[in-house]
Order: structure tokens, then sequence, then C-alpha cells
């Protein structure tokens, strides 16, 4: 049996760009959903797809943080004839499937620009030119039961924006993604944070490219605030980690906000998977030195999800024993105090491959910040 694939728009925020490839790639992974690319360039705000359902294009959008907006593609032009053409014959062909939305109580239909400013007026003529549309409903900018948006793209470069658009769509809005997650995770309103702490929307995007999903168990091994472990629980996951900073676990270590001068005595990782209302999915934290093997043989993890230090804002250290043959004086009973020695880099990297190798469920991911620059 041929499958009916449907087009879509993907319209996504210009924020982190680079990561966008990767977070669709993983939830497309996660879900198991079939999709094909219409568009080439992966670097437009844009991107034109087809899912065989409505229901896989709003999984994908259950998920991703990088998207604005889904829409089901009406018509898509490089020039306005041919564009409004499109958008005729789709009005036409499609009928009957379309009538609901045009006979809706309510619709709104919203003008947005990437790379050209257009005044209210400008708007209302783009929306007024398309007045072969069949709808009847009273226009609602609030809550409309239906919302078409009419998009106008003018390339990537600021310093050379086009005279006319490069694309014109056309499409009605079938869901928002979750970027609705960066505000509600936000740093400015986190019960415990440090200097370190990673913005929300780096972390739901490694908790994405990591895959996590509902029940599994992720593990931070550089753990500091917990700021990974907070994206991971928010999409289902038991959360674990660990760091070597006994100051900063315990949150006894200097406040980081300007208007702080101590710290509340119910801060932690633990208050803030609260403060979201995910607490049922905090393990534990401890402390712990990486680079010492700490996990019994038999623990698997389905994602290890980290942000080493690079020994800039934090220092990179590891405990050791020093011993000193010549010291005759030592007995077996003493106290041993550790020192600290300086964890080198590619010693922490390899470490954490290794790590990965041996604790990460078969296709379980290690998702981590790599310093290109620093390892050469
Ligand atoms: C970049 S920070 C992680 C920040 C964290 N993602 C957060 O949101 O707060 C790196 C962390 O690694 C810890 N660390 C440094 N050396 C370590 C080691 N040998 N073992 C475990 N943790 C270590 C530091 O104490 C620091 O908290």
């Amino acid at each position: 049996m041929t499958k009916l694939w449907k087009k879509y728009i993907l319209w996504f925020a210009q924020e982190h760009v680079d990561f966008r490839v990767a977070e669709f790639e993983s939830i497309v992974n996660l879900f198991g959903l079939k999709f094909r690319h219409l568009s080439q360039q992966l670097l437009n705000p844009f991107w034109l797809v087809e899912f065989p359902s409505d229901e896989q294009a709003l999984q994908y959008a259950s998920r991703s943080i990088a998207l604005r907006s889904i829409m089901e593609l009406y018509a898509h032009g490089h020039k306005m004839p041919e564009f409004h053409e499109q958008l005729k014959t789709h009005v036409q062909t499609n009928g009957q499937q379309l009538e609901a939305f045009f006979k809706a109580e309510t619709f709104k239909v919203t003008v947005e620009t990437y790379n050209k400013h257009f005044s209210q007026k400008e708007k209302v003529a783009k929306i007024e030119s398309m007045d072969y549309l069949p709808i009847e409903g009273d226009v609602n900018l609030k809550n409309p039961t239906v919302e078409w948006w009419y998009l106008e793209f003018y390339g990537l470069d600021p310093t050379a924006v086009p005279a006319t658009a490069d694309d014109i769509i056309f499409g009605r809005v079938l869901a928002q993604g979750q970027r609705h997650l960066i505000k509600e995770l936000s740093l400015k309103t986190r019960k415990f944070i440090g200097n370190t702490s990673m913005d929300a929307q780096l972390s739901l995007l490694m908790a994405n490219q990591a895959k996590v999903c509902d029940g599994d168990l992720v593990f931070d091994p550089f753990v500091g605030t917990g700021s990974l472990l907070v994206s991971a629980a928010k999409f289902g996951g038991y959360v674990l980690g660990s760091d070597i900073d006994f100051m900063m676990l315990h949150a006894r270590c200097r406040p980081s906000r300007i208007s702080q001068k101590v710290r509340d005595k119910d801060e932690s990782i633990r208050a803030n998977l609260k403060q979201y209302g995910c607490e049922q999915r905090y393990m534990d934290v401890l402390v712990a030195d990486f680079s010492n093997p700490l996990w019994h043989n038999r623990i698997s993890f389905d994602s290890i999800i980290t942000d080493p230090p690079y020994g800039i804002r934090e220092a990179t250290e590891k405990v050791e024993s020093k011993h000193n043959p010549k010291d005759v004086t030592r007995t077996a009973d003493m106290v041993h105090y550790p020192s600290t020695s300086h964890y080198a880099l590619p010693h922490l990297y390899r470490d954490l491959l290794d790590f990965a190798a041996k604790y990460l469920r078969l296709g379980g991911r290690l998702v981590c910040w790599f310093p290109f620059h620093r390892l050469q």
C-alpha cells in the first residue's frame, strides 16, 4: 500500500542553529518517525518536509526546542504570481478537506517576515491579496479556532536584502514547538544556580539529542548545579549525578546572583527538580572524582549528558594519592589526606569515552561538550 505523504512547514527559531539538524534527527529517531526533506537550505528558518501523517508531525513538535511552529503547507513559491497560483490550486483541489477550516467560527492570519520589516499596513495588504480564500469566520486575534501563517523570507544576510522575497509560503498552524520550556526552566528564576550552570535552552537541546524518554536512567558525571539533570528529568528521565566539588553539591559555594549575599538553606539540585514538578525523577547526586572508578559493573545508563570542566571557569582536577617512599614514619593505620592534581583534558575525555563504552546500554547516547580548540 502506498503511503500518502503530507507537506509541512517547520518554522525554527534562528538560535543555536548548529544544533537544529542533530535535534531533528534525534527526535525523529526517538519516535521512529518517517520523513522526507524538501528543503536543501538547512540553515534557513524554515524547512519544507513531508511526514506520513499529522500524528507524526505532531509527535515531532511535541519534543522540539528548536521549532517555533509546524504548519500544514498550502503553497510555496519564489515569485508572487507563482505563489498565488499554487495557493488557488491547493484550495480547489483540497476543497473538501479544507472546508471545515475555512468555515471555522474564528480565524487569524499572521504575517511573518524574515530579514525585512513590514509595517502594519503592508501586512494587511498581504492578507488582502489572498481575498480569494473562501474564509467565512470572524477575525479573532487572541484565541482563533484556525490560524494561518503567511511567510516571506528575504535571505539570511542583513547587508544584502533582496528587493523581493526569495520564498513566499502559506500554511495552517498545526502546533507550536516546546520553546515555552526555555522560559519555564530559565536560570533567572531557578532556585539553585552557580557560575557554570548551563542555560535552559542548551540543556533541553542536549536532552533531546540524548533521546531521553520516560523511565530512562540518565547520568551526569560533572553535574555541578544539575542543569542537565533538570532538562533530562523534564523529559521523563530518572537522574543521577556526581561532582568532585563538595561545596557545590551541597550548595555551600558562594552565590552567583549579584542580588544574593548568602545562599538559602534549602538550595539544592533536588530543590530545582521540585521547583519544576519532577522531584520524583531525582535519584541522587554524590561527591566523587570521575577519574576514580566508582560504579558497579552491572549498572547501565540510557544516556550520559554532561558538560565537563574546561579549566576556564572551574578547575580540572582529580584526586590522587601521593606516596613518598622515603617517608619511613608513615604507617598503614595513619589517616590519609588525598591530594589533587591537574586532570588534563585529553585524559578526561579518554576516561569519558571509556566510561560511556562500559556503562551505556547498547544504543544509549553520550552527549557532551567537546572543546576542539583546546584539544588540538
Ligand atoms: C562546567 S561545570 C558543569 C556545570 C553543570 N553542567 C551545571 O549546570 O552546573 C564542570 C563541573 O565538573 C566538576 N569537576 C571538575 N573536575 C572533576 C572531576 N575530576 N570529577 C568530577 N567532577 C569534576 C566541577 O566541579 C564542575 O562542577
